[in-house]
C-alpha cells in the first residue's frame, strides 16, 4: 500500500497537460462489446486503476485490449460470454456499464449488482427501468441482475430520477438502444460532456443518435456497429483540480489540453471567489487576483451546473475564503467523507445533512489524513499542499483510480510530494 508524504507550503507554478477523461473512457470501453467487426482504438486514454479494472472485466467477456502509451485498442475475440462477476464489479461501480451492451448485442447478461459505495447509496433502478422499457426481461438472483431479450424494441423512456438524470444510466440505455429495432427516445437524458463524447463515438461506430448535448436523445436503431478511432476528451475534473491547486497555493498553473468549454460554471465560480482565470482555445491559467479569496454558495447540479466531482476540492479552497461559504450536494447528499479529515487539519466546518457550512479564512494545518474516495483524496492533496509542514495521506489507491501520476504532475509544478511504499505488515488496522 502506498502513501503520499507531503511537505506543504510551496507555491505551485508552471504548466501541466490534462489527461483524457476517465468518465468518458469507461463507457467507451464497454461499447467495444457492441462491435460486430473491427477494432475500437481510443487515444488520450489515462492510465488509471479504473481503466485496468474495465480491461479485466472485458477480458472475461471476450474483449482483448492492449495499451500502448495512451492508446487503448479493443477487439472482440469471443462473443459467447455474458457474465460479469462480483469480484470484479465490486471494485468499480462503472463495471455495471457492461449490462446495456451485453443485452443489446448478446441478448443475455448476468451482471453482479455493484453494492454499497462510500459516497452514498447509488441505486441502479433507472438503468433497469430503461432496459425493461426496451423489452428486456430482468430478474435479480443471488446478487446478480439477469437480463434477457429476444430483440429490444425502441420506445420513449423518461429516465429522470429523484436527483435528476443519470450519467451511466443514460449510457447503459444508449448502448442497448443503438441496436434495438426502431426509434428510442430518452427524455431527461444526462448531457454531461462525457455523455456527449460517448454519443459521438457511438455514431462513429455506426450508430444513429440525434440530440447530442441535450436532455432528449433520439436513437434510430441500426443492425451493427464497427470499429473506429477516437480521441477522448480532456478530463474536466482533473483540469479544475489543478486550477484550484494553483489558487490554494498562491501559485500560477496553466493547464493545457483543458477544453475550457466544459468548465463554464466552474470558471464562473472561481471568478466569484476572486480567482482570476485566463482562457485560450485549449488552455486555462489560474491565479489569485488579490490576497482575499471570497466565500461562495455552491450547489452541485447535473451539467452544466457545478459538478459533484469537484465538491470536495472546492471545499478545501473555501476554507481559505474570507467569510462563510455554503456547499450543498444535491447529487450525492452523503458525499462528505473528506469533512472529518479536513476538520483534523483545523478547518472550521459544520455539516447538516447534504449541506456544509465553511467558516474562513483558516490556515489549514499539516496532519496525517486518510483518503476515503477518489475526489476526497484530491481534496486532501490540495489541503496538504497548502498547509505548511509535513503531512501524510494514506489509502492513496483511491486517487490512482482517477488521476494519472498525480504526484509526478505536482512535482513538476514545484510541489514536495513523494509516493512511499509501506509494507502491509506495518500498517495499523
Ligand atoms: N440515481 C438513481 N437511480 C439510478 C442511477 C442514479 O437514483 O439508477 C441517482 C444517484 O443516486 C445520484 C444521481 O442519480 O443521486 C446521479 O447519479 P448518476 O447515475 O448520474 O451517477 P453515476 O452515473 O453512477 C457518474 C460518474 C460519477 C459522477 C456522477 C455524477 C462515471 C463512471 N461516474 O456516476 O463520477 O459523480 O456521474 O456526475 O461516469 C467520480 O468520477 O469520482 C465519480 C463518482
Amino acid at each position: 500500500m502506498d502513501k503520499f508524504f507531503i511537505k506543504g507550503g510551496n507555491q505551485l507554478k508552471g504548466s501541466v497537460e490534462a489527461q483524457g477523461s476517465k468518465n468518458a473512457v469507461l463507457p467507451m470501453m464497454a461499447a467495444s462489446l457492441l462491435l460486430s467487426e473491427g477494432e475500437l482504438v481510443l487515444n488520450n486514454v489515462p492510465n488509471l486503476a479504473d481503466v485496468q479494472t474495465m480491461q479485466d472485466i472485458l477480458y472475461e467477456l471476450g474483449v482483448y485490449s492492449s495499451f500502448t502509451g495512451n492508446t487503448l485498442s479493443l477487439k472482440v475475440i469471443d462473443d459467447s460470454k455474458n457474465i460479469a462477476r462480483y469480484d470484479l464489479v465490486r471494485k468499480m461501480r462503472a463495471s455495471f456499464l457492461v449490462l446495456g451492451p451485453l443485452l443489446g448485442r448478446r441478448k443475455k447478461a448476468v451482471v453482479s449488482l455493484p453494492g454499497g459505495c462510500i459516497i452514498g447509496l447509488r441505486p441502479v433502478d433507472l438503468h433497469v427501468k430503461g432496459l425493461l422499457e426496451l423489452g428486456a426481461s430482468i430478474e435479480t438472483k443471488e446478487g446478480n441482475i439477469i437480463a434477457e431479450c429476444r430483440q429490444l424494441t425502441g420506445k420513449t423512456i423518461y429516465l429522470g430520477g429523484r436527483f435528476g438524470p443519470t450519467v451511466t444510466g443514460t449510457e447503459n440505455v444508449l448502448m442497448a438502444a443503438v441496436l434495438a429495432e426502431g426509434i428510442t427516445i430518452i427524455e431527461y437524458a444526462a448531457c454531461e460532456p462525457e455523455v456527449q463524447d460517448f454519443c459521438i463515438l457511438l455514431n462513429k461506430m455506426g450508430a444513429h443518435i440525434e440530440g447530442i448535448g441535450s436532455n432528449r436523445l433520439v436513437i434510430h436503431g441500426v443492425k451493427e456497429l464497427k470499429g473506429t478511432t477516437h480521441n477522448v476528451i480532456p478530463d474536466r475534473i482533473e483540469v479544475a483540480t489543478f486550477l484550484m491547486a494553483s489558487a490554494i497555493t498562491n501559485g500560477m498553473i496553466t493547464v493545457t489540453n483543458a477544453a475550457p468549454q466544459y468548465l463554464t460554471c466552474v470558471l464562473e465560480t472561481l471568478k466569484n471567489c476572486n480567482i482570476q482565470t485566463v482562457v485560450t482555445n485549449d488552455s486555462i491559467t489560474a491565479f489569485k487576483k488579490s490576497e482575499r479569496t471570497l466565500p461562495a454558495e455552491i450547489v452541485t447540479q447535473p451539467y452544466p451546473g457545478f459538478p459533484t466531482d469537484l465538491q470536495a476540492q472546492i471545499m478545501t479552497l473555501l476554507c481559505y475564503a474570507d467569510g462563510i461559504s455554503v456547499i450543498i450536494d444535491n447529487i450525492f447528499p452523503d458525499r462528505f467523507m473528506h469533512v472529518a479529515e479536513l476538520l483534523r487539519m483545523a478547518a472550521d466546518l459544520k455539516r447538516s445533512g447534504n449541506t456544509v457550512f465553511i467558516k474562513g479564512p483558516i490556515k489549514l494545518q499539516s496532519a496525517n489524513v486518510m483518503a476515503s474516495d477518489l475526489r476526497a483524496s484530491a481534496a486532501l492533496i490540495l489541503a496538504t499542499l497548502s498547509a505548511e509542514g509535513e503531512s501524510q495521506i494514506s489509502r492513496i489507491y483511491h486517487i490512482d483510480r482517477g488521476y494519472e501520476r498525480i504526484e509526478e504532475k505536482f512535482q513538476k509544478l514545484g510541489a514536495n510530494i513523494e509516493r512511499v511504499k509501506i509494507p502491509v505488515e506495518s500498517m495499523a488496522i
